[in-house]
């Protein structure tokens, strides 16, 4: 099983930007954990992250036939982005998204999620842990549809 893990902008900062919402542990920090995570759970795992949005579009598109499922934090692009929303669409990998902070009880504006909507799942509000729920449940949900 193999799982593209895509973060977008401003996550690279993680540690330096607003720690009291996204915590004090940095990027390669977040990197070393969805490895250990993933090796922990027997899947195969790519990482990327860009602050551009289109390099997201094109990470989804290449992702076709190449994994099993796409793990994402479009970060702010979550809230504004029609072009992500749509390359999931378009590569109908399952696809789990993920945030750090509970992006519901935040701001009006991030309690709309374009990505959300082509996604089986949201795992939201726990931090790091946020991104194991969703290995574990893209795992699940792709362990379960092989059996049928
Ligand atoms: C985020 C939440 C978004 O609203 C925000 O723009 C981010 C990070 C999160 O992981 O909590 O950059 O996706």
């Amino acid at each position: 099983m193999k799982f593209l893990i895509l973060n977008g902008p401003n996550l690279n900062l993680l540690g330096l930007r607003e720690p009291e919402i996204y915590g004090k542990q940095n990027y390669a920090a977040l990197e070393q954990f969805l490895r250990d995570t993933c090796e922990a759970e027997g899947v195969e795992c790519v990482i990327a992250q860009s602050n551009h949005e289109g390099v997201l579009v094109d990470r989804i598109q290449e992702a076709y036939g190449l994994f099993d499922g796409i793990i994402i934090n479009p970060a702010a692009y979550t809230h504004t982005s029609v072009a992500i929303l749509d390359a999931l669409k378009a590569v109908q990998l399952p696809a789990v998204e993920v945030h750090l902070s509970d992006i519901s009880t935040r701001e009006a504006f991030r309690s709309i999620s374009y990505a959300g909507m082509a996604c089986l799942a949201t795992c939201k509000g726990h931090g790091f842990e946020s991104y194991k729920e969703a290995i574990q449940y893209l795992k699940t949900y792709l362990l379960k549809k092989k059996e049928n």
